[in-house]
Parts: C-alpha cells; structure tokens; sequence
C-alpha cells in the first residue's frame, strides 16, 4: 500500500523536525527582505490583505496538495508524480509538474544567492562599524556603491554559492534539523527587538496605518497576481521542495495541521518584518517604492542610531543570511536529488552540478544592477525578468497543476487515508478549496493580470 512507502533517503526525525525544516524553507529572504519592499511598491494595506487571503485560500491548500504529493510518492517530484500517476491510472505527462519546479528552483536560487550575498556584505560592514552613525543618505549611497560593484557582487554570488553546496552535498537532514532548532528562534527573537526599536524611534502609527490600512484604489489585476506569486514565493509553494521535504516525512504524521503550522509561522514572520521596516523608512525619510534595496537601507539607519545598534545589526545580518541559507538548501534540493535517483551519481556530484547552473544564472542577475542595467527584456532587467516568471509564472503554473491532479485526478479514498482530516467540515473545506477555489483563483487571476481582461465585472 502506498502509505506504507519509505524514503530510501532517509526520514525526518519527528514532526517538529518537519516542520522546523520545512518552515526554514519559507522563512528567508522572501519574508524579510521581498515581503517589504513589494508591499511599499504597491501600495501596503490592500496589498497585505490580499497576500494574507492568498496565503489562506490559496497557498495552504496547495501546500497539503505538494506535501502529499511528496509523502506518497517517496521519490524525487518528477518520479514521484509519475507513480502516483501510474497508480491512479492518469496520463504520465503530469510528470511535467516536477520539471517546471526543478527549472524554477534553479532559476529562483539563480538571483537568491546574489542578493544573500549582499546580506553578507552588509554583516561584514556592521560587524566593522562601517555603518555606525551613518545618516539615510549615507545608507543608501553605501547601498549603490555595492550593487554597482559586479566584482564584489560575485565573490559574495559565489561564496554563498558555496556554502550552500558544501551543506546539500552532506545530505539536508543531518545538519539542517539541528541548526533550525536553535538559530530560528534567534531570529524571531531579534525581529521582534527590531519591531520594538521602531515602535519607539520610527513612526510606528504611521507604519502600521500604511501596512494595514487598504487602499484599493491602487489596486489592479497585476497587483493581486505580485500578492499571489509572492505567497507561492514565500510558503516555498509550486517547485517540489515542500514535496521533496514532505517524502522525508514518516508515515504517521498528520500533513494538514503541521502545514498550517508553517503558513502561519511564515506569515508572522512577514508581517513582523513589516512592522519593523515601515516605521523606520516613514521617519528616516527614505522612499517606500525604492525597490530590492528597502531594507539594506532602512535597517542600516536603524542600526546607526540604535544603542548596542553595530552588535545588533551585525547578529541581524547573519540571522538573516542562515534563513537564506536554509531556504536555498531548499530550491536546489528537488534538482539534486533527480539528479541523483535519475543519472545514479554521488550526492556532491549532484549538487555540484546543480549549483553550477544556479552560480552561472546568478551572474545575469548580478549585471543587471550595474553594467547591465540596461538590458531589457519585455521592459525589464535580467533580475526582473527572473523574480517575475518565477514568482508570477511558473509557480502559480505549478500551483494549479498540482491542485488540478490531486484535486481531481487522485481518488478521494487514497488522499483520505493519507490526510486523515476527522471533521466532515474540515474536509469539506479541504475538498472545496484544493479543487475549486486554488485552481480557479489562480487561473482567475493569471489570466487577468498576463493581458487577457475577462471584464467580468465591469
Ligand atoms: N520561501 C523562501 C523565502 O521566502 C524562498 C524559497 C525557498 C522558495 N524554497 C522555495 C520559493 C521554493 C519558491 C519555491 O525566502
């Protein structure tokens, strides 16, 4: 029987172990540094509202869907896709879920590293006291002067790079359960003195007002399709690392409540960075729609004033690289592991062959904040092009792929025994929302923003 299957890799040791790992994976970069700055560009509270509804209707579900996925299948997202369909007796061709999610991770982790490494720069920097008493002008020059700077943005490319292959070429369990465990605590603890520290220096009313507040005169169809990518982006939905992480998982853990564990954990996390950030840009008088540099700028000036700012900052920093690191480990590991079950080759063989491919994207990403600034491609950079068809295409392409199959092509029987949800409303919820309202919703939304206007309501 399925549900009796194990991981040949190896299984998590509990269900927090899961969980820490599989929340490890959405919290980074996404939460801290894209949450903010994409909320200031469009807008704040109507945006923070319809990411929280996607999160909610969208974004759980699919992630139960990914999770089982991964659970019955055992195997890396393409293989696993393709028992399941065998089993069902349902067209292999859904297989192709996994190859888009294996391309989008390479592609996702491609521009992740460059801006980890920035996080990386700037830990240096504050642990040197470069930053100390350094006023918003000065922060935001310290901050040109780092992306113009292609050779420095690739020696830090390629040191996280590195970092992240030594780790996924040891194996994911055995030193990610550990760190987890201890260092995303740390981080929670220090975002919330962050939220404090703004509470008292920024103007955190003004802060608040503008994240909750919603606005939707602003609001487009486009707006509402950033909202949705960046909730696939930041649960880590879409691309089969949660299904990769969820074989991992032993057979008797329950799927539905460990994966509203994470969404919520995430989403606190977000909105924590919010609070933090949106008080401080509001009294330093920096601009709210600067873009992927929001928080290198803000939490500088944050720093430069507060008392014990430059230990503070620095601790911050690192935090923050670990959360891009345990996420990262996450975006190759569904490429290594095909490609190791696929072509029978060493896990260091796998991984480096993987992250050579993320490393030699990533150089497109990092010339597009200097000397290829100018390059565009549909009106965008390198570096906008690869966030937008990740987040706001591929992800949400796999997202609805993932509903549809198990939504409507695995018998109810078999995802019963394995979700076991008790309450017939519960299930029902399940039911209604993975079949009808993440698919719909989706497409709904895709359609809309990619040109086609439906003018449904007009
Ligand atoms: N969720 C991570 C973040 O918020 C990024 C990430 C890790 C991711 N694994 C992923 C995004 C898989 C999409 C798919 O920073």
């Amino acid at each position: 029987m399925a549900i009796n299957r194990t991981s040949s890799h190896g299984e998590w040791s509990s269900r927090t172990a899961f969980i820490l790992a599989a929340t490890g994976s959405a919290v980074g970069l996404g939460n801290i540094w894209k949450f903010p700055y994409i909320t200031g560009e469009n807008g704040g509270g109507a945006f923070v509202l319809i990411y929280i509804l996607c999160v909610i209707f969208i974004g759980i579900p699919i992630m139960l869907a990914e999770v089982y996925l991964g659970k019955r299948g055992r195997l890396n997202p393409i293989a696993s896709i393709k028992y399941i369909s065998e089993k069902e007796n349902r067209s292999r061709n859904w297989q192709v879920i996994g190859l888009i999610g294996i391309l989008a991770g390479i592609l996702i982790l491609s521009y992740y590293a460059v801006i980890a490494g920035w996080t990386m720069a700037y830990s240096v920097r504050t642990a040197f006291g470069t930053l100390n008493n350094i006023d918003a002008v000065g922060a935001a020059t310290m901050f040109e002067n780092l992306i113009s700077d292609p050779e420095r943005l690739l020696a830090w490319h390629t040191i996280f790079m590195i970092i992240t292959t030594v780790v996924v070429a040891r194996g994911v369990k055995s030193g990610l359960e550990s760190a987890v465990v201890r260092l995303m605590p740390a981080l929670l603890v220090l975002l919330l003195a962050l939220v404090i520290f703004s509470s008292i220096e920024g103007k955190f009313y003004d802060g608040l007002r503008f994240m909750l507040y919603p606005d939707f005169s602003q609001v487009t169809w486009k707006t509402v399709l950033i909202a949705m990518g960046q909730a696939f982006f930041s649960l880590s939905l879409g691309m089969g690392a949660l299904m990769v992480y969820g074989s991992y998982l032993s057979s008797d853990i329950s799927i539905p409540q460990t994966c509203v564990i994470i969404a919520l954990l995430d989403t606190i996390v977000a909105l924590l960075a919010g609070l933090a950030i949106f008080p401080i840009v509001l009294s330093s008088g920096l601009e709210m729609t600067q873009g992927p540099g929001l928080i290198f700028q803000t939490l500088t000036v944050a720093f430069a004033t507060m008392p014990g700012g430059q230990l503070f900052g620095t601790l911050f920093f690192i935090l923050l690289i670990f959360a891009a690191w345990t996420s990262s480990i996450s975006l190759i590991e569904p490429m290594i592991i095909w490609l190791i079950e696929k072509y029978n080759i060493t896990r260091i063989r796998a991984a480096t062959i993987a992250a050579t491919f993320a490393w030699l994207i990533g150089i497109g990403t990092i010339l597009s904040f200097n000397i290829g600034a100018e390059i565009k491609i549909f009106n965008m950079t390198i570096f906008e092009l690869l966030d937008y068809l990740t987040s706001n295409i591929l992800l949400p392409m796999g997202g609805i792929m993932i509903t549809i199959f198990v939504g409507w092509l695995v018998a109810k029987e078999n995802i019963d025994v394995e979700l076991e949800i008790k309450s017939n409303i519960l299930r029902f919820i399940w039911y209604f929302s993975a079949r009808i309202i993440a698919p719909i919703a989706v497409i709904f939304v895709m359609l809309n923003a990619l040109g086609l206007n439906l003018n449904i309501f007009s």
